[in-house]
């Protein structure tokens, strides 16, 4: 395989050395590329005698404009490490200064990212912000140990094995191409029924679920369109999003989609109920008290299982109690493959947080717990379950 091992300026950067031998001796070949920092500590001469190939440094001392380009075309996987604290933030918020960081937003594959820093640098609230950037961006991160560091103190922050990190970047590129070919259709967020021009109802749905989603399937290499209620997420990379704001609207555009897609999976927390004549003008406060009639909004879901063909469609399940059952009674009444269950309200897990704990309750009979995690890590677990129930269901249809 075709590696580039992109070394920041740590103390750690010697550590690289190893881990470049240890990816030659596994029959890679590797392409150094050292920031001016990491220069600091070891020189390239080390690592163009591992590798038997020029190790690349300065973006403009090299012998085409492009180079950044044509090297980030030509390999399979992005290694960094150590990444210092510095060149997170810059991977992060993209920032191309050198030749690393510019060939960073140029290289398009799978990417590992070894963190090595001071222990109260990792745990800032700034480097934890950009390492969550990076992890929903899709990259792997390869956590530091704990132990004994180069300033003296103890704690998280020591740059992982090599062996480690040479685990991680064969896991990274065995993945996962397994979805090429599928075509997915994602909704995501809450929806929001407008009670006049300036009021709404809507629900707490970050879309951080559904986003994860859309960002592993696009990884897996699934061509993805997602239809996305109001939230405050960028577009993941390389997916089609199509913003609304009601659940009507949510309808419309599922439906507009729906022909080409093998996988759909309502994420998308949809409100129950609207007001279906909304009026022009601001509703004035002249009564003590008022009440509204609403009337039920579309069930996407229900709708999408009684017109889903050879599809595979997830649905979600948000309940404060009573999951499992609630979960499978949805699973039958709006015919899905798979329900996705959490538990929200009370704990710190679900709606806006980071993490989630799900339970998938498949329509083979299977529960499936999956233990608390990020939700791009879960995401990837929904799609495994997926690929193996599609194999399971064409099974016992004699395909
Ligand atoms: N859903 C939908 N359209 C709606 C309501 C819900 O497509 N109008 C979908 C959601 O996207 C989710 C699933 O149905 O995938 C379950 O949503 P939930 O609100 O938990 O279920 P409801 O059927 O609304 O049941 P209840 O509110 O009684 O729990």
């Amino acid at each position: 395989m075709k590696i580039i091992l992109g070394i920041g300026g740590g103390i750690a950067a010697y550590k690289a050395a190893e881990l470049a031998r240890l990816l030659m001796q596994q029959d890679h070949q590797v392409r150094v590329v050292m920031t001016s920092a990491a220069q600091q500590f070891v020189q390239p001469l080390t690592f163009a005698a591992l590798t038997g190939q020029k190790v690349l440094t300065d973006l403009f001392a090299i012998e085409s404009a492009i180079e950044h380009i044509s090297v980030a075309q030509e390999h399979e996987v992005l290694v960094i490490a150590p990444a210092t604290a510095n060149l997170m933030a810059k991977l992060a918020h993209g920032l191309a200064d050198d030749f690393l960081t510019t060939l960073y937003l140029a290289f398009t594959g799978p990417v590992v990212i070894a963190p090595t820093m001071n222990v109260n640098m990792w745990q800032h609230p700034a480097t934890q912000a950009n390492l969550e950037t990076l992890r929903r961006r899709g990259h792997r991160i390869v956590e530091p140990d704990s132990g004994y560091l180069a300033c003296g103190m103890t704690g998280p922050g020591r740059l992982a094995d090599p062996e480690t990190i040479a685990d991680a970047i064969a896991q990274e590129t065995q993945k996962r191409r397994d979805l090429e070919g599928e075509v997915v259709l994602l909704t995501a967020g809450p929806t929001q029924e407008p009670l006049d021009p300036v009021r709404y109802i809507s629900n707490r749905s970050s879309g951080k679920m559904g986003y994860a989603l859309a960002e592993a399937a696009a990884a897996r290499g699934a061509q993805v369109t997602l239809i996305s209620g109001p939230v405050h997420l960028p577009a993941p990379r390389g997916v089609e999003v199509i913003h609304v704001r009601t659940a009507a609207e949510m309808r419309e555009k599922v439906f507009d989609h729906l022909t080409p897609a093998s996988i759909v999976i309502k994420a998308a927390a949809v409100a129950d109920f609207h007001l279906s004549k909304v009026p022009d003008q601001k509703v004035k406060k002249t009564a003590a008290r008022i009440s509204m009639e609403l009337d039920p909004t579309p069930d996407i879901l229900a709708e999408l299982g009684r017109k889903k063909g050879d599809r595979l469609l997830v649905g979600f399940a948000a309940e404060t109690e009573n999951l499992a059952q609630e979960a499978r009674r949805k699973l039958e009444s709006k015919n899905c493959d798979m329900i996705v269950g959490n538990l929200v309200g009370g704990s710190d897990l679900g709606f806006e947080s980071d993490e989630n704990e799900v339970i998938l309750v498949l329509s083979s009979g299977e529960t499936i717990p999956l233990p608390r995690a990020s939700k791009r890590v879960i995401a990837d677990r929904i799609f495994d379950e997926v690929l193996t129930l599609r194999l399971t269901l064409h099974s016992a249809n004699g395909h």
